[in-house]
């Protein structure tokens, strides 16, 4: 829906269907699981506020609301635009590519009306048909032990360091995953140690570089 570092955008297909009418996705970010299963009962959760915030918005949002996303024109300037502030946290996504954070809004905006018009389209796209989704701020650890696919996608072992909240015990988060009920989804890189990983994909990452995309599956 909107660019986030470490969404599953680019391999969101390699991953298994559910087997599972309920998904949950602890560690939502973006949601890209959940986003190409819409229609199942999806409940996504992530302990970053603004993320929260963020889903919330997109869930309630109606056409209208659509509509007061401003078409930026050359010297226009965002800051002249009266937007809620939830919005205001999803276009600071959308214009900050990759990032783990939203940028403020006293950023050239003028120059990403192309991102602005690419978010717009994918929220028109699903714009009313994610109100049936549970969406929670808890932290992972929180959450019930339902019979679900789990799709469980942490900030990763070596890396998640850049995300605004990576606390992670994954020794803790090992005996979490092997505990849940139903189909579980686990995903890393190849650097990772704490379940038996296998290879999923090699992809292109952050700086251009080469980083192979591993699962656990159960
Ligand atoms: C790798 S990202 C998820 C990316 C997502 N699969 C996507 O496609 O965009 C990991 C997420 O876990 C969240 N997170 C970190 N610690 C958490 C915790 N203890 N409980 C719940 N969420 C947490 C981060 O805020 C971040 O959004």
């Amino acid at each position: 829906m909107f660019s986030y570092y470490g969404s599953k955008s680019k391999i969101i297909n390699y991953y298994p269907s559910p087997k599972y009418n309920r998904i949950i996705e602890p560690f939502a970010g973006s949601a890209r699981y959940s986003l190409k299963y819409y229609e199942n009962q999806c409940w996504i959760n992530d302990l970053y506020s603004i993320i929260f915030d963020i889903w919330r918005w997109i869930q309630n949002a109606t056409m209208s609301d659509l509509e007061k996303i401003p078409n930026l024109k050359k010297g226009d300037d965002l800051r002249n635009f009266d937007l809620e502030s939830d919005l205001k946290k999803l276009l600071g996504f959308a214009v900050n590519y990759g990032s783990a954070f939203p940028v403020n809004l006293y950023t050239n905006w003028a120059s990403k009306s192309h991102e602005i018009e690419t978010l717009k389209k994918k929220l028109l796209k699903y714009i009313g048909k994610i109100k049936h989704w549970k969406i929670t701020n808890y932290n992972y650890l929180d959450i019930p032990n339902e019979e679900a696919t789990w799709f469980i996608d942490p900030p990763y072992q070596h890396g998640g360091y850049l995300y605004v909240e990576n606390k992670i015990d994954y020794t803790e988060l090992a005996n979490w995953c092997l505990s849940r009920k139903g189909q579980i989804v686990v995903c890393e890189n190849s650097k990772a140690d704490w379940l038996p990983f296998t290879t999923l994909k090699r992809i292109q990452g952050q700086a251009s570089t080469m980083t192979t995309e591993v699962i656990f599956t159960q």
